[in-house]
Parts: C-alpha cells; sequence; structure tokens
C-alpha cells in the first residue's frame, strides 16, 4: 500500500518530465531505483540539447562566424552555471571533463606525478568508490609513494581523529575522501578531513559525484583543494562531469592529455600550455553535454537541492521500515536522516544477483555487485550487495515494489 510522503518536492508531477517512464517493461511500468548509478533525464535537459544541435551547433573556441560563436557562449554559459552552482571563487577553475573517474585521475596524475615521491603518504579510505582508490594507489605505486587506507566504521563513519593514528608522523601529502558514499549512502564530515590535511601541509581531494545530485555542495564551505563530479548522475547527460579545483594549485599542475585547444604555442623546440581551464581540455569540448549539464543544473535548482535532501531521507526511512519488517534481509549504513537515497541490502543465502533478477521481472530495476568498492565488501565481509538508490522522482510506490519483490525472491528461494 503506497504511503503519501508530505513534502515540499511533488515527486509524482516531477516524473513526468521524464520520459523514459512512458514505457513498460515486461509489461509493468518501470521502477527505476538505480539512480545512483546513474540518473534519468528530464526532457527539459534533452530539449536543451536537441536545441543547442539543431540551432548552435559548431566547433567551440575556434571559429570566428557568429555560429561558433553562438556555440562558444553556450558551453562558457554552462560553465558559468556549474560554478554558480558549487560556489566556485572563480569559472576558469571549473575544468569539463567526461566524468568524477576522469576529473580524479585528473588529480592523480597531474599534480600527484609532480607533487610525489618515495617518503610521501598517499591517504584514501575504505569507503572509497575505486574511482578514487585505484588512480591514488597507481600513481603512488609509480613514485614510490605510501598508500595508506583509513577505516570506517560498519555504519560507514569516517573518524577523522582516526587519521592522526594512521598516519603517526609520516609526511601526508594527500587526503582523498568521499563526500558521499555509494554504498551506505552516508555522508563524511568532508569539511573536518579537509582540516586535518591541511594541518599535516597535505591537500585534499573530495569525491562528490554521489553528493552533488543529492545535496548541496560548496567547495568554499567544504575546503577541499579539488572536488570531483559527474554530471550523468543528476539529470545531465553521460560523457560529461567536471573538476573543480583551487587556481593557484591547478596553475601550478601539468597537463593531465594534451593536444590541440591546450596549448600556448607549440613549436619543435617546446610548447607552452593554455590559461585556465583549457589547458586541462585537449581536444574538442563536450559541448552539447556541457549544455544539458547546465539545463539540469537550472532543473535542480527550481527543485531546490534542500527539497531533495529532504525528500531522500524520507525515501529512504520508508524504505528501511518496509524492508526491516522482513526477517532475513540484513540492511547496511547510517539512520534514514544521515543519507542520501541510497538502500543497501543482502537477502539471507540468495546471491544479490538472483534478488535483482527476480525483482526485474516485475520491472524493479536495482543495481547488485561490489559497486566498484570492494575495499568496503570486504570490511563488511561480503562479495557484494542489492542497492536500491533512489533520486526526485522516485515515487513510494516503486518502495512497495521492491519490498513485494524482495518478499517473493524469500518465497522462490525457499529462504
Ligand atoms: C562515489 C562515487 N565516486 C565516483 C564514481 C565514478 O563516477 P563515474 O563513473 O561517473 O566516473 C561513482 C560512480 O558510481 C561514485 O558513486
Amino acid at each position: 500500500m503506497a504511503v503519501t510522503i508530505p513534502s515540499k518536492l511533488d515527486a509524482a508531477t516531477l516524473r513526468s518530465d521524464f520520459p523514459i517512464f512512458e514505457q513498460t517493461f515486461h509489461g509493468r511500468p518501470l521502477a527505476y531505483l538505480d539512480s545512483a548509478a546513474s540518473s534519468q533525464k528530464p526532457r527539459q535537459v534533452l530539449d536543451a540539447m536537441t536545441r543547442f544541435y539543431e540551432t548552435s551547433y559548431a566547433n567551440v573556441h575556434r571559429g570566428v562566424y557568429e555560429l561558433a560563436e553562438r556555440a562558444t557562449a553556450a558551453l562558457e554559459g554552462a560553465r558559468g552555471k556549474v560554478a554558480r552552482f558549487v560556489n566556485a571563487p572563480a569559472e576558469r577553475e571549473i575544468v569539463f571533463v567526461r566524468n568524477a573517474t576522469e576529473a580524479l585521475n585528473l588529480v592523480a596524475y597531474a599534480w600527484g606525478l609532480k607533487n610525489l615521491g618515495p617518503g610521501d603518504t598517499v591517504v584514501v579510505t575504505e569507503l572509497e568508490h575505486h574511482a578514487n582508490f585505484v588512480p591514488w594507489q597507481f600513481v603512488a605505486g609509480k613514485v614510490g609513494a605510501e598508500f595508506k587506507v583509513l577505516d570506517v566504521d560498519d555504519d560507514g563513519h569516517l573518524d577523522p581523529a582516526r587519521l592522526d593514528e594512521l598516519v603517526g608522523e609520516a609526511n601526508v601529502k594527500v587526503v582523498a575522501t568521499g563526500y558521499v558514499s555509494n554504498v551506505l549512502g552516508g555522508a563524511q564530515d568532508v569539511p573536518a578531513i579537509a582540516a586535518w590535511a591541511h594541518a599535516r601541509g597535505a591537500i585534499h581531494v573530495c569525491d562528490a559525484a554521489q553528493a552533488a545530485p543529492h545535496k548541496r555542495v560548496d567547495v568554499q564551505a567544504l575546503g577541499s583543494d579539488f572536488v570531483a563530479v559527474s554530471g550523468h548522475k543528476m539529470l545531465g547527460p553521460s560523457g560529461i562531469g567536471f573538476l573543480w579545483g583551487k587556481a593557484e594549485l591547478l596553475v601550478e599542475m601539468d597537463p593531465f592529455l594534451t593536444g590541440g585547444h591546450m596549448i600556448r604555442s607549440v613549436r619543435a623546440d617546446r610548447t607552452t600550455w593554455g590559461e585556465l581551464p583549457h589547458k586541462f581540455e585537449a581536444g574538442t569540448a563536450p559541448m552539447a553535454e556541457a549544455v544539458g549539464l547546465g539545463a539540469a543544473i537550472d532543473y535542480l535548482e527550481d527543485v531546490g537541492l534542500e527539497n531533495v535532501e529532504a525528500y531522500e531521507h524520507e525515501l529512504v526511512a520508508y524504505a528501511l521500515e518496509q524492508l526491516r519488517e522482513i526477517p532475513g534481509v540484513e540492511l547496511y549504513g547510517p539512520p534514514a536522516n544521515e543519507r542520501a537515497g541510497i538502500v543497501t541490502f543482502n537477502v539471507e543465502s540468495v546471491h544479490p544477483h538472483d534478488v535483482a533478477q527476480v525483482l526485474d521481472l516485475d520491472a524493479v530495476a536495482i543495481r547488485a555487485g561490489h559497486h566498484c568498492c570492494q575495499p568496503l565488501m570486504s570490511k563488511l565481509g561480503v562479495v557484494a550487495t542489492n542497492r536500491a538508490s533512489f533520486y526526485l522522482y522516485t515515487v513510494p510506490d516503486e518502495i512497495d515494489r521492491l519490498a513485494a519483490g524482495v518478499r517473493r525472491v524469500k518465497e522462490q528461494f525457499g529462504v
């Protein structure tokens, strides 16, 4: 029985902006509970991209004709929206990339290779998505720096006080931590961790891929030096994300990718780099994608991120209540009011892939696997979990269908 969640956000109405929900799967309406992997796109984003292709498309920055100038204005307009969205002090501190993974690799390579060496220490945590774990492990290995992993408690809380214990007197140069966990949904105290890093003379790198879609990300309030975000998780198209970085650090870094557009001058004996952010944007920009991201930001600002966050707390509370009533369901993660719209669970004696497949027969789409977080899976003592994740278009009826599906799984597997 679906409840009505009292909220400032009217998910049922917003849902009609999303064409994907107009079709059925296995004869049933889609219950899309995999938004943490990637969100669906509202018509406003799709229309903005189509309009750009139909009226303003040309390669940016290079053309002197009016159409090219229009395309450039659209791309740079999107950069301005991103900068305001995260309260960046300057638009040139926003670097467009393909996704958060690329943003984090950019920092690990372009900052790490220049600034890390033997005797230095890089700190990540057990909670990290592989995108904020593997690049640091790889670059630390390449330069001979030490790589340390901060543990978390079973609910996924990081204790900044444990950092001292972990590193002792080590020469810490980078602390790379996520804001919101894509498995447990909990948010970390980023300002406290960034302050700890700075007190040790290190930089702080924040993976905000799972935060930006669901809560206000203010880069100045976070106090990090770099913040990475993917557009496709926050209603934007795939193929675009952004890195915010402090200008003084970006200016000192070498480029990550080289080639067209990112140069000032190229000669046989020497090449010099362009200004920010172009130094980090080699090749043709993701122009239509940037326009789509800008439209996604407009959409989120219209709905209000505070409303999205509050609504997701309500959805999580409702889902936890439903799933807790089912014997044999193990739930992971902190209390509802501490998390974004993510509920991770296992059904006793049933592999998560089997759970997800049974749910799919009723068009309930959830994720099963290690969620690119194998260190955290080890911590939880499992190889995989199920994850249902929600967004501003999720309605309580979908959560009822999730709970009904889990009961059906138990019946089918006789557990
Ligand atoms: C916390 C977190 N960080 C980073 C990423 C990587 O994002 P992308 O695949 O868009 O690069 C994800 C994606 O699931 C994520 O959840």
